[in-house]
């Protein structure tokens, strides 16, 4: 098969490599998923660069999300059969199979139904943001409905599944973004109120729109802690998943409130933590509640420049695609 690798972390265009690798045969418990698009997410580059300090056991074929077409299942597997529609979450995670190739061989839980519905697009790239949004959300819809949600930067990839995996459970939601171009998208998601967190009075914006807000999804909590305490209802959740540097919390500002502050790096979830993360998404997807953003599409053997574009933060998701759909 046709694949990207790198052997070892460095810079994009240095490391990456076009290879032709032997197809792998799925193990027990395994499948093999013919795939049609690669997702990329800044985890990858920042795997790919060193930051996470890991070094590939021989080689990795990077990219955690991907969508395709199961194309071989291993013993024991029942759940899935061979020519379903996928998509797929954590491709790399501890296995040097990710998605930037021909095929992908991964756990088989790792492998999710793709409704006909939703396009290959959309599946390639639910894994890490739609994953992280769900579990940030609290990972259940129920207690949702009714809530007001208040997402961070609802124009990125995990903002975007957020107000979207928010509507889809009954929330009002109120999003901060940098620009207008990114409120209409925030608004195309779902955002019942938009405010520019530039504004000198944001705080008192979504106080006016919405009210005081019961859980809030953060990308920059050191930015965003005052805006947040602003606007927080007691009892509130702020939910973190972005590195916030070195930060002093005011904890009084949070005890007068009952307040809680919640971290979350998908990889150490719980396999519980993530079933849920994924039957929510799975079940938004199911009745048409989730949307791609704009997509920004290479061929394979573009993935250095690809890569290296989502480094850049572009507005929209940046993927590969690597078969006919
Ligand atoms: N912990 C985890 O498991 C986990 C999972 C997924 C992602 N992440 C991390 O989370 C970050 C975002 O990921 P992503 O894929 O969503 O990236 P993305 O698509 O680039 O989105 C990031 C968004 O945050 C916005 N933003 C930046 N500063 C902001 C601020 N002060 N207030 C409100 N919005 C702000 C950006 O817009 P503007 O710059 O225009 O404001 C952008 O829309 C990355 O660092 C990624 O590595 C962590």
């Amino acid at each position: 098969m046709r694949a990207a690798l790198y052997r070892r972390p460095g810079p994009a265009a240095e490391v990456l490599e076009i290879v032709d690798l032997d197809t792998p045969e799925p193990g027990p418990g395994e499948v093999r998923v013919r795939i049609v698009t690669s997702g990329i997410n800044p985890t990858d580059w920042k795997t790919r660069d060193g930051h996470a300090g890991r070094t590939p056991d021989g080689f990795q074929v990077p990219h955690q999300d991907g969508s395709g077409v199961v194309d071989a299942i291993g013993v024991g597997v029942d759940h899935l059969a061979v020519g379903q529609r996928v998509w797929l979450y954590l491709s790399a995670f501890g296995n040097r199979y990710g998605t930037a190739a021909e095929y992908a061989v991964v756990p088989a839980e790792r492998a999710v139904t793709l409704p006909e519905r939703a396009s290959f697009d959309l599946g390639a790239c639910l894994g890490v943001p739609a994953l992280t949004a769900a579990h940030c959300l609290g990972g259940d819809p129920g207690p949702l409905a009714g809530k007001v949600v208040l997402v961070a930067g609802g124009a990125g990839a995990v903002g975007h599944f957020a107000i979207e995996l928010a509507k889809h459970a009954g929330a009002q939601v109120v999003t901060t973004v940098s620009s207008e171009a990114k409120g209409d998208l925030a608004v195309a998601a779902g955002a019942d109120a938009v405010v520019l967190y530039s504004d000198p009075d944001a705080a008192e914006q979504v106080l006016e729109t919405v009210g005081r807000v019961d859980r809030i999804i953060e990308v920059a909590l050191a930015t965003n802690l005052e805006l947040d305490l602003a606007v927080a209802a007691p009892g509130a959740t702020i939910a973190t998943y972005a590195a916030a540097g070195d930060l002093t919390l005011p904890a009084s500002d949070f005890m007068a409130a009952n307040l809680s502050l919640s971290f979350t790096l998908l990889y150490g979830l719980t396999s519980e933590q993530t079933a849920a993360a994924v039957r929510w998404t799975s079940e938004a997807i199911a009745v048409g509640s989730l949307t791609p953003l704009p997509v920004h599409p290479y061929p394979l053997e573009q993935i250095a420049t690809a890569q290296d574009r989502v480094a850049e933060a572009p507005v929209g998701k940046v993927l590969l695609r690597i078969a006919e759909q």
